[in-house]
């Protein structure tokens, strides 16, 4: 095969950056949507045509010889390098995309970190990315590309094909590619003419023409590898799951943990009179889920029912594709740690507030105790307004909400007796307190919350975020907090019944809080060492979001089970913070599980967050503030756990979330110190 001439020393993008750039869909944070297999085969015929362009390969139509086996330095190119020329016998294009393409999934996560390395690309959590609005082109292209050198590589692909410029080499084997997956139509408006031109192009490039037709005949073979392999879906028989040892603590991660382990990563439930609940679960169907869910799995389907309960549609957690990207974006600077942080003194003074009403030897529901404090920092940080009074029926509102019409484990009905009615109007009560309190005199002078951000959203955009949407938006960040204030249940708890450890967070909060109110910048991993530690491990064996529920919309292949278009999927995320393979000794509260070597967390087996592109918007925020709380209680205070029997095990209510039994108490053992120190 010839080789154009082309100075490729100094190329700072290889072949498969560039088409993973060119499959980049800005307005979604992902790929334009090209089914699994194909974009797969893609970027292996990328990765090829790169060896070959490098003269480290050559092929024709027979088969594909190595002509120089030396490495390039590209961690991506020489693995794939070195396996074919340690193959004793030479083979096709065809044969080595096929051969290769298992290992495409892991090759795009490296070129998507090196993109992000490289300053690229931009990565935003819940697995989005989009280009870095930096002086990146002028960087990499100066140095090699001449007249196209603060070109992206769309722009250069763009003129190509509409101005009639002669194609560089790379462009046309991209273009090539990118044809053959029937992309291009998604990514410029394409006419006759422009049509043509690509045809023309991808015949005058040989390369590219060869690897695209490799990929082409790969394509088939993904379909069918699909439904050849699938297994059928074990079927847990009722009595087995009601006889697990943990139904009767309602430990919900560790039910799905036994169940995982006897029946696999994929079961079903049968129960009569309804359609099967499907529940996938473990490591690497964690992995699967982060990678892949975007694609087969949408939210929307699950969250109809509930949305309708506040009048709403198309919520955060119901979107899926660009609208959810947009609104994550929208949202993210109301629940981030940087508005946290600015406001600390705040949030330290609501703390303090709330606390100055405990008195030693008195006893409290854990439960209230702790949503209530959580509530008092995060309704004037996100939406300026005061909640305490209004915030139980609010919660208990969305929770019988949750339980009708998510979770299914009350009838409908049961969300409009006449206390649920009395309930109901709280939302619009919060939208009241919120308006009268965002009007532009009012606001003038304050720090922006989130509250600012969503009206002005509403008010620039009104059919993206329609009025009626309003009312749940608004009241969302209390309804969170609650999740944030059972998490804290669930710390005090984790300190409480284990004094040793309450000592070592109290070293360390005497030591921020002892000499003044520390401010961002002093809560550094070295400071929180004990408390962060101990935070993850409270996460993992007490996880207050367990499972996610999914509806599936595309055939799925999971762990070799075949998950059918329309089924509803519960995603058991936590099922794996219990499996030992990944938590040895998993119902043993242990912190070092969090150092190295062990670094337990490090794996997609530990998803406290939920997975993929619905990951907990406000994670950095409420770690900060999950932190600051139990170090303030440690600071002050010394709790203790009632009555006794919780001590030795706990009890947990895990619907609709999972939250410690209603009947564990914290009571004030000691006060260490006066509030206003
Ligand atoms: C310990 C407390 C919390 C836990 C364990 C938690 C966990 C989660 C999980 C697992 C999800 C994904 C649900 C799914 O996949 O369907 C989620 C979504 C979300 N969380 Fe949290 N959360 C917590 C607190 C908060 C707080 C305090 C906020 C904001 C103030 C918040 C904001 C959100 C938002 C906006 C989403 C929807 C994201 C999306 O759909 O893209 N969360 N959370």
């Amino acid at each position: 095969m010839s080789v154009a001439t082309e100075n490729i020393a100094t190329h700072e993008l290889t072949l498969p950056q560039e088409l993973v750039l060119m499959f980049l869909n800005e307005e979604t944070g992902y790929f334009h949507q090209v089914p699994g297999w194909n974009l797969n085969c893609a970027i292996i015929g990328a990765l090829l045509a790169e060896l070959l362009v490098r003269y480290r390969i050559d092929a024709d139509g027979e088969s594909l010889k190595v002509l120089d086996r030396t490495e390039t330095g590209n961690l991506v190119l020489d693995p794939i390098l070195a396996r074919i020329a340690d193959e004793p016998e030479e083979h096709t294009v065809e044969y080595w995309v096929e051969r290769l393409v298992f290992r495409a999934p892991s090759i795009i996560e490296l070129i998507l970190e090196r993109l992000v390395e490289q300053n690229v690309l931009d990565y935003h959590e819940g697995e989005f990315w989009t280009l870095a609005r930096t002086s990146w082109q002028t960087e990499v292209y100066a140095k090699s590309r001449g007249s196209t050198a603060v070109e992206f590589v769309k722009t250069r692909v763009g003129k190509t094909i509409f101005d009639n410029e002669i194609p560089s080499l790379r462009d046309a084997i991209i273009i090539c590619l990118l044809d053959t997956c029937d992309v291009l139509r998604f990514i410029f408006q394409l006419d006759d003419e422009s049509e043509e031109r690509i045809k023309l192009i991808c015949r005058m490039s040989l390369i590219g023409r060869s690897v695209a037709e490799a990929v082409a005949s790969n394509f088939a073979g993904g379909t069918l590898q699909r439904s050849v392999l699938a297994k059928s879906i074990p079927t847990v028989p009722l009595h087995k799951l009601l006889l697990n040892p943990h139904v009767r603590t309602g430990n919900i991660p560790a039910i799905f943990a036994e169940l995982r382990k006897e029946y696999g990563p994929v079961f079903q439930l049968r129960p009569p009179f309804s359609e099967p609940l499907y529940f996938i679960g473990g490591p690497r169907v964690n992995q699967w889920v982060q990678r892949n869910g975007r694609q087969y799995l949408r939210a929307r389907d699950y969250f109809a029912d509930f949305e309708k309960v506040y009048g709403a549609s198309g919520l955060i957690p119901a979107v899926d594709g660009a609208d959810h990207f947009r609104l994550r974006k929208a949202m993210s600077p109301g629940y981030s740690r940087e508005r946290l942080e600015a406001q600390l003194d705040e949030v330290y003074r609501n703390a303090r507030t709330y606390m100055a009403d405990w008195k030693v030897g008195d006893s409290y529901s854990a439960r209230s105790l702790c949503r209530r404090m959580i509530n008092a920092q995060i309704s004037p940080l996100t939406v300026s307004i005061e909640s305490q009074d209004i915030v139980d029926d609010l919660m208990a509102y969305k929770e019988r909400g949750l339980c009708t019409h998510v979770a299914r484990v009350l009838p409908k009905f049961m969300l409009y007796t006449p206390g649920m009615r009395r309930r109901a109007k709280v939302v619009d009560e919060v939208t009241n307190r919120v308006q009268r309190v965002h009007t532009p005199a009012q606001r003038a002078g304050r720090p922006r919350d989130l509250a600012d951000d969503l009206l002005s959203l509403q008010a620039s955009d009104p059919q993206f975020l329609p009025e009626s949407n309003m009312p749940f938006m608004l009241s969302a960040p209390l309804l969170a907090s609650m999740y944030l204030g059972d998490a804290l249940s669930f710390a005090v708890y984790a300190m409480a019944a284990q004094p040793e450890m309450y000592a070592r967070i109290q070293k360390e909060a005497d030591a921020l809080f002892g000499d003044g109110d520390p401010q961002g910048e002093d809560f550094t991993l070295e400071a929180l060492d004990v408390t962060h530690r101990f935070l993850m491990e409270v996460m993992r064996m007490y996880p207050v979001v367990p499972m996610s529920i999914r509806n599936v919309m595309n055939t799925c292949v999971v762990e070799g089970f075949e998950l059918p278009v329309g089924a509803r999927i519960h995603i058991a995320t936590t099922a794996s913070h219990y499996l030992e393979d990944a938590f040895p000794e998993p119902f043993t509260f242990d912190i070092d599980r969090y150092t190295a070597p062990r670094n337990e967390h490090r794996s997609r087996a530990y998803a406290p967050y939920g997975l993929g592109t619905h990951t907990c918007l406000g994670t950095r925020l409420m770690e900060r503030q999950l932190a600051i709380n139990v170090l303030m209680i440690a600071h002050y205070f010394t709790l203790e756990v009632s009555p006794d029997k919780f001590k030795r095990k706990l009890t947990f209510s895990p619907f609709p979330s999972n939250k410690p039994s209603g009947k564990l108490k914290f009571v004030i053992a000691e006060q260490r110190r006066e509030l206003s120190a």
